[in-house]
């Protein structure tokens, strides 16, 4: 059950504002607030349109007779009766263009000096090799095919071959373990699992054949596997059921033509953790998928056909789905794959790699900025980041200090900073300020995309004024939302629909609130929100506070249940390497939080430590904190934890 109220207390001052240049505006495609607010107030009052043309900018095999099918909520349709394929949009249709020989994908690999570069053209040829492959090895269209992989090449390779035969993929990401894998493999039935001999992360190997062979004991579905050698590290074959990449391309023929697909055949299945019970296979499907991916990528990141773009996330996450892979091919853009991680071998590796390759456009997320600018300005300012015009942030609020030193040290003062706010169940960007239109304002997400309809609402779903935050829901389908749960429509239902049922709304389980301005502020999940003495607080307002004191580097705030005041304030804070502070310390933090915020915010409790628990994707995992703040047993799932002696060394402190 969540914890919900209407009022949930912002506390959050923040009042600086930053226009994109004028340079910037007159370059974008959208270029001013009216323009912006024209288009908008087009998409919504008359959204069948508005989607239909920008879907005709990309390949139909055949046209939809219905653009939104909303007979039988919330299973939506879109583009019914329409024909299409992703694959196609991603790589056929450049063919006939210039872009034919652009660079698709330019690859970086973790250790120095490996570097791939997949022209349009070459990247087809290798698709259609692997779909081939698929083909031989008795995948067919609507067989589920799982790929855990590392950050190279053939992931995309892979997933677009996929596309490109109607199979959908279920990515895990890389860093998950054989348990993990278990899980998906079995819910979605994988007939294929795709990954790699190992991959690199931080100069070490991780095995990932190994734990597929530790999970396919116990996955009665999968006949085949297909590895890629990336790092050489011996693995066993099992005679029969797995086959070697590049045996099998071999001799693949590079003729594959993609196949018509209905606009709602599944693309793919991605698995996300609710906050209770397994997790949840978000199906995604093709048509309004494609739109809604390629849309936002156009006008969010402003993209041009000239434009190096670089998302930073791991194609396992489904910000790699939309904003390395599919969008940003639809729109021909080129692609940069980065395998590794920030730090190495040295904390300016990022930096580097705009520099090598003239980034224009960079999509991080807040928990690496934080890192960043715990690592120090020198790294940044070694390298040349000139070419850059435009910044992106996604997967969590942003603190304001975070996003004014992406935005000073990174941006040197001059690029637009989108915030993205969406989810994995929405597909695509959801709530952002389009960066030639509209002002952004630090830790703000900001204004709906064109044809999102947000609404901030209490538990009846009466609209709240914009001095209270409550729910964030949205108020019409939209073409890349999810259509299900893998198998599971009724969970779908209850989730996600449940709470707005007579309205037909879909509830998004974040809360926010609404400046004067129309900006929307995501405050997070709503079980992230805490209770102190009747006072509703955002546990990201509080942390927020906290980062802003020059000894912390990271915070995670948890509530714990308090004898008093309903619950207490418990702040897990880090620190830069080297600090070892004290009792001290605490109280100067204490005073600061309720300089920033007001008393009432203040940590009861505050514990210094290295490192939060964090998932692979790097969120905290504030469900972990608030067990240990509680003194409890650690409930529930932990098999997306990135580093499990973080939360033994927790449980010892607290224990000594
Ligand atoms: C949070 C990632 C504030 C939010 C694309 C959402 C954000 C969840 C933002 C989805 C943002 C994502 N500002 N919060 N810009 N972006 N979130 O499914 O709580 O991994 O519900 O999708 O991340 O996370 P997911």
């Amino acid at each position: 059950m969540y914890i919900v109220s209407t009022q949930i207390e912002h506390v959050l001052h923040e009042s600086r504002r930053f226009a994109p240049s004028e340079e910037f505006s007159k370059l974008a495609r959208v270029k001013s607030k009216a323009e912006y607010e024209a288009m908008y107030k087009e998409s919504i009052d008359n959204p069948e349109a508005f989607w239909a043309k920008a879907a005709e900018e990309l390949h139909w095999f055949k046209k939809w007779d219905r653009v939104l099918n909303d007979d039988k909520p919330p299973f939506y349709k879109w583009f019914e009766g329409g024909q299409t394929n992703l694959s196609y949009n991603c790589l056929d249709r450049h063919l006939t263009t210039w872009r034919k020989n652009k660079a698709a994908i330019i690859w970086e690999g973790e250790p120095y000096g490996q570097r791939q570069i997949l022209t349009y053209r070459e990247l087809h040829r290798q698709v259609c090799k692997f779909a081939n492959v698929l083909k031989a090895l008795g995948v067919s269209k609507g067989d589920r095919v799982a790929i855990y992989m590392p950050m190279i090449p053939d992931l995309a390779i892979a997933m677009l071959a996929c596309a490109r035969i109607g199979a959908p993929h279920s990515i895990i990401f890389g860093g998950f373990s054989a348990a993990a894998l278990v899980d998906r493999i079995n819910d979605a039935g994988a007939s294929m699992v795709i990954t790699a001999d190992g991959g690199y992360r931080r100069g070490a190997v991780v095995e990932l054949k190994k734990a597929v062979d530790e999970a396919l004991g116990k996955c009665p579905s999968v006949r085949k596997v297909v590895v890629a050698q990336r790092t050489h590290t011996p693995v066993q074959m099992v005679h029969g059921r797995d086959i070697w990449w590049h045996e099998a391309m071999e001799n693949a023929s590079d003729v594959c033509p993609a196949e018509p697909l209905d606009a709602e055949h599944p693309l793919y299945i991605l698995y996300t953790s609710g906050s209770t019970g397994k997790p949840k296979g978000i199906l995604h499907t093709t048509g309004g998928y494609m739109v809604g991916t390629y849309y936002t990528s156009k006008y969010v990141f402003d993209l041009r056909e000239e434009d190096t773009y670089w998302c930073t996330a791991d194609i396992g996450w489904v910000t790699g789905h939309s904003y390395i892979v599919y969008g940003i091919l639809a729109n021909g853009a080129t692609s940069i794959m980065y395998e590794g991680a920030p730090n190495f071998p040295t904390p300016d590796r990022f930096w580097q790699i705009i520099e090598r390759y003239h980034v224009n456009v960079f999509y991080t997320a807040p928990t690496a900025i934080r890192a960043f600018s715990r690592w120090g300005d020198g790294w940044p300012a070694r390298n040349d980041l000139s070419s850059l015009r435009l910044l992106g942030t996604v997967g969590e609020p942003i603190n304001p200090e975070a996003w004014m030193w992406y935005h000073t040290h990174i941006g040197g003062g001059r690029c637009p900073i989108v915030d993205t706010w969406w989810q994995t169940e929405t597909g695509a960007i959801m709530i952002t300020t389009l960066p030639g239109a509209n002002e952004t304002k630090p830790g703000s997400a900001g204004l709906p995309f064109f044809g999102i309809k947000p609404a901030i609402v209490d538990e009846d779903g009466k609209e709240v004024d914009n001095s209270h935050s409550g729910l964030l829901v949205v108020q019409k389908p939209w073409p890349a939302m999810l259509r299900t749960l893998y198998g599971d429509d009724e969970r779908y239902d209850e989730v996600y629909w449940s709470k707005y049922k007579k309205q037909n709304w879909y509830f998004t389980g974040d809360g926010a609130y609404q400046d004067k301005n129309g900006y929307y502020m995501i405050i997070g999940r709503i079980d992230d929100v805490i209770n102190v003495s009747g006072h509703r607080l955002g546990t990201m307002e509080i942390e927020s506070a906290l980062v802003s004191h020059p000894m912390v580097a990271e915070a995670a705030v948890v509530g714990y249940p308090h004898d008093l005041k309903g619950q207490g304030v418990c702040a897990f804070v880090s620190v830069p390497v080297g600090n070892t502070p004290g009792e001290k310390d605490k109280e100067a933090l204490r005073e600061h939080v309720a300089k920033e915020i007001g008393a009432i915010a203040k940590p009861d409790i505050i514990r210094f430590t290295d490192a939060l628990p964090k998932t692979r994707s790097g969120k905290i995992m504030r469900r972990l904190l608030r067990d240990i703040a509680a003194g409890r047993d650690t409930t529930g799932d932990t098999t997306t934890l990135e580093d499990f002696t973080v939360l033994a060394k927790l449980r010892e402190d607290q224990e000594a």
